[in-house]
């Protein structure tokens, strides 16, 4: 009785896990190979591909400031009883921000690649986002997340050699 109680804890904490990490896509072809933005008219890739392009710098430092609304960009709340994303203990130097809704306040400074596709009365136009870790002290971007509209299962953490090679000229974004 008690080993069985004691497997479905395994079972559940195993799931917990399973239902919590989420993947991370670190070369195009896995970029590819997730199905994530694309193909148009969703817009999460030239989304992707002009955010690691224009706004964070070789060092991962903030080009595109979060906080003043730029682009779009407003605080991403990880509200709910399963977080999307790893909580953050530290608020004040730690908040998440979102960009990419074509909707937004704003979004028409994105890109014409970006907005290219945007179709109110299509949802798939307008469903891709990315979500990036922003440290307040030292305006580094710690991490970006990609994710289509939110959804446990199409959302990805983006690996450093992915957004190196993204930010070559030769990255396939179309
Ligand atoms: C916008 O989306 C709607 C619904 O899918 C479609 O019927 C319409 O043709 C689209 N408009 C354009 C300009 O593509």
């Amino acid at each position: 009785m008690a080993a069985g109680r004691r497997r479905l804890f395994h079972l559940a904490a195993l799931l917990s896990i399973a239902l919590t990490s989420l993947t991370t896509l670190d070369s195009e072809q896995e970029l590819q190979d997730s199905g994530f933005g694309r193909p148009p008219p969703r817009h999460g890739l030239p989304l992707l591909a002009w955010y690691v392009r224009d706004c964070v710098d070789n060092n991962m430092v903030a080009l595109c400031d979060p906080i003043r609304g730029e682009y779009g960009f407003h605080e991403f709340k990880n509200r709910g009883p399963r977080r999307l994303l790893p909580v953050i203990k530290d608020k004040r130097q730690y908040k998440y921000y979102t960009v990419g809704n074509l909707h937004s306040a704003h979004a028409d400074q994105l890109p014409f690649e970006v907005r290219r596709y945007y179709n109110r009365s299509d949802p798939e136009s307008n469903k891709d986002r990315l979500v990036v870790r922003y440290n307040n002290n030292n305006r580094h971007i710690e991490q970006i997340y990609a994710s289509a509209h939110y959804r446990p299962t199409e959302t990805y953490m983006i690996g450093p050699d992915l957004v190196d090679s993204l930010r070559q000229p030769a990255a396939n974004t179309r």
